[in-house]
């Protein structure tokens, strides 16, 4: 899904953010608005790379996080739902285990350019 897609989203192209905005192997998280819609994404930072998702598991609909920032469990290398534990892969957002096992957080399209975020 493009960024620009989201009701009440980014216009493609706008800047979300510098990437030096997130901490590395934190992420950081958005919320757009349209009518009563609201909807959140958030960008995970690895080094260099960024990885964007909706803030919705596939099974549940909720959140994933707690803590403003923090997705990912103590290693740092998945992706984690706070309410059960379940694991996805940051790269592609895949579940690997848990009740959502199978299925896949919704990816959402953005560009780094010049150290800048920008939204597609
Ligand atoms: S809400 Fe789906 S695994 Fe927690």
């Amino acid at each position: 899904m493009k960024a620009s897609d989201i009701p009440g989203g980014p216009k493609s192209g706008e800047i979300l953010c510098p990437l030096t905005d997130i901490v590395d192997g934190r992420a950081k998280e958005f919320i757009y608005r349209a009518g009563d819609e609201v909807r959140e994404i958030f960008i995970q930072r690895m080094g260099n790379e960024v990885y964007a998702y909706e803030n919705s598991c596939p099974h549940a609909y909720i959140p994933l996080n707690m803590n403003a920032g923090v997705f990912t469990e103590k290693s740092g290398k998945y992706f984690i739902c706070q309410n059960h534990g379940a694991l996805f892969d940051i790269k592609t957002g895949q579940c690997l285990g848990g009740p959502c096992n199978g299925q896949s957080l919704t990816s959402v399209e953005i560009n780094l350019k010049d150290g800048n975020i920008i939204a597609c």
